[in-house]
């Protein structure tokens, strides 16, 4: 979970090094370090602490060299500290190496290596990796100019787990090489320059045409070619990707934090999701994943399996697929899922969500679907993502980098693409009343104004965050959809703030919740869902009975009930309607943890992509 940048060309390496890992840090920000090919050595340069660190290191401004690289890192072997952090180099000072991901059998490789003499200085598991490249080196007496390439690839068929790696030899000062297996890899090409990221927006600014790495490949970058091969070191041909992804959309825009910036760009991205999936604003089209009546017949169950936040939009849609399609819908979390033994056949359809598209443990449950048969869905938000690679369809959100830690505009992206596929499904099967059909989608295409809306009255949530950020427990309350937002809600909170919080369906509340209300705690409850809003209602008088202070997310019109805050936020569909009522939870999340004054962007322990178990 470690962002990775690297660079060879004409310009000084430095500086585009440390820019590409300052737009990463959100993959990883307990240390970072450099390497770069100076004159007939390589220089090394790292530190524990944030990339900015990186510009108070003596000699950092001294390095010269023309291509080099770097990265950010989250700790996973080895606490966060100087010797752990990457560049590691080998006992000859001969190859430095960046890695992101988990070598598992590094242990047993570390045993082979000490046998035969070499020495570690960190309890990292890449510090193998260059101490390898140096055996098989070594080991190489064809001094030709791919002794170095086979050196690379030998260790990479020695490594179990994920990696995608840089690697620098100063025996080799015109190239770089990089391989990857289950950790993402892109090369952006220039004019007598190229660019290595983990991650697009890194280095998005000086490109936008990109190669996307598979596992098991292995490149030879240089400043004016770039050599591609399979894991056998067979050259293979790849086509460039135009990226279109504005470089702008991935800075700040001004606002404080990503967080709020991504927060206010909901109604755009929205519309986006939209946009690409309803054409002329009535036809759902996604004839780019051929899912045909009969299959759809064939289907019996729909897993929607993914972590986190992308957990919580399957949460939200469940109600919605089932009603509409007549299918019934699991949600699972992936890491319980693929170690549960899921009853899979060629009559499941598995939907994966995921922002990144690089979670480890939603990718392993994808690859043990398609083992067992089942057909499977990637929705992601990253062009060229694993998951993407793996899945037998991809749809995209098309949500615009999101950078903030906490997912807000994914959430709200993957929400709506899967009611707009909800929607789909149910045309082709002709099992739902087409009048319904036709009132959400209205409703869908009136989001993005309605979104609008809502976020032009925020100082209340404002005001109602700084009453309460000292609160050390918090809770929310919701039936049905609203019970899905108040999950999310509270993992926003939790997230950012560090303030414990739990969500509960309202009607559990007797069943044992109800025990921690005492006097003063902050309660918040959703209310939506017509049918529904009287008991939730009910639920909610009862904590303000017990002492409760009350914050109400609600579009209906709700009698005097001693709400100490009532939000009001437009109506929609109720099958539709946690795009909206997140909204002003997302924001109260984010009010709190300014107030503490914490960072919203990059909460502790925490880090965009877990692309380890
Ligand atoms: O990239 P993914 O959507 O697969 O990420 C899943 C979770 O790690 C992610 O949603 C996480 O829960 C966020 N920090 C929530 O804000």
């Amino acid at each position: 979970m470690c962002g990775i940048v690297g660079y060879i060309g004409t310009k000084k390496a430095c500086p585009i090094l440390i820019n590409g890992l300052l737009k990463l840090e959100y993959r990883g920000y307990d240390s970072s370090g450099i390497s770069t090919m100076e004159n007939g050595y390589i220089s090394n340069m790292k530190d524990k602490g944030r990339v900015k660190n990186l510009y108070a290191l003596d000699g950092i401004n001294d390095l010269i060299g023309t291509s080099g690289i770097a990265h950010t890192r989250w700790a996973t072997h080895g606490k966060p500290s100087k010797e752990n952090s990457h560049p590691h180099m080998d006992n000859s000072n001969t190859f430095s190496v960046v890695h992101n991901g988990i070598i598992e059998n590094y242990q047993e490789l570390r045993n082979v290596l000490e046998e035969k003499g070499y020495t570690f200085k960190s309890s990292t598991d890449t510090e193998t990796i260059p101490n390898l490249i140096h055996m098989y080196y070594s080991k190489d007496k064809n001094y030709d100019e791919k002794r170095f390439l086979r050196a690379v690839a030998s260790t990479c068929k020695d490594l179990k787990g994920s990696y995608a790696i840089e690697v620098l030899c100063k025996e080799y000062p015109d190239v770089v090489i990089v391989a990857r297996k289950d950790s993402p890899l892109v090369i952006g090409t220039g004019d007598n320059e190229n660019y290595i990221a983990s991650d697009i927006p890194a280095i998005l600014e000086y490109t936008k045409d990109f190669y996307l790495l598979n596992d098991g490949e292995v490149v030879e970058v240089y400043k004016d070619k770039i050599n591609f091969y399979n894991c056998n070191l067979e050259k293979i041909e790849k086509d460039v990707k135009k990226i279109e992804w504005d470089a702008t959309s991935s800075e700040k825009d001004g606002y404080p934090d990503y967080m709020l910036k991504e927060i206010y760009e909901q109604p755009r991205s929205v519309r986006e999701t939209i946009g690409a999936r309803l054409k002329n604003n009535e036809v759902v089209d996604f004839e780019d994943i051929h899912l045909t009546k009969e299959y759809l017949e064939s289907v019996n169950k729909i897993y929607l399996v993914a972590c986190g936040t992308a957990m919580h939009a399957g949460l939200a849609i469940k109600p919605m697929f089932e009603r509409l399609c007549k299918i019934p819908v699991t949600v699972d979390i992936a890491s319980e899922f693929r170690y549960r033994e899921p009853l899979i056949d060629n009559k499941t359809l598995c939907i994966y969500i995921s922002q990144s598209g690089e979670t480890a443990d939603t990718i392993a449950a994808l690859k043990l679907s398609k083992m067992q048969g089942a057909k499977t869905i990637a929705i992601s938000n990253v062009i060229g993502s694993s998951i993407s690679r793996e899945a037998d369809y991809t749809i995209y959100t098309h949500a615009g980098p999101e950078i903030a830690v906490a997912s807000t505009k994914a959430y709200t992206s993957q929400v709506t693409l899967l009611a707009l596929l909800a929607l789909h499904f149910a045309e082709i099967l002709e099992c739902s009343d087409k009048a319904l059909i036709e009132a959400i989608k209205n409703e869908l295409l009136l989001l993005p104004e309605k979104l609008q809306q809502v976020l032009e009255n925020v100082t209340e949530i404002e005001e109602f965050a700084k009453k309460v950020y000292t609160e050390h427990d918090i809770f929310f309350l919701g039936r049905g959809n609203d019970y899905a937002v108040a999950l999310e809600a509270s993992l926003k909170l939790k997230e950012i703030s560090y303030i414990h919080s739990d969500a509960y369906a309202a009607g559990e509340l007797k069943h044992g919740p109800i025990a921690l209300i005492e006097n003063g705690i902050t309660v918040v409850g959703i209310i939506t869902d017509p049918v529904l809003s009287p008991k939730t209602v009910s639920n909610i008088q009862e904590v303000i009975t017990r002492g409760a202070k009350t914050l109400i997310v609600t579009d209906q019109a709700l009698e005097n009930g001693n709400y100490d805050k009532v939000i009001k936020i437009p109506k929609t569909h109720p099958m539709i309607s946690e795009i909206l009522t997140v909204v002003p939870l997302q924001l109260f999340a984010y009010y709190i943890t300014k107030e503490k004054g914490l960072d919203v962007d990059k909460p502790r322990n925490l880090a965009k992509s877990v692309t380890v178990e």
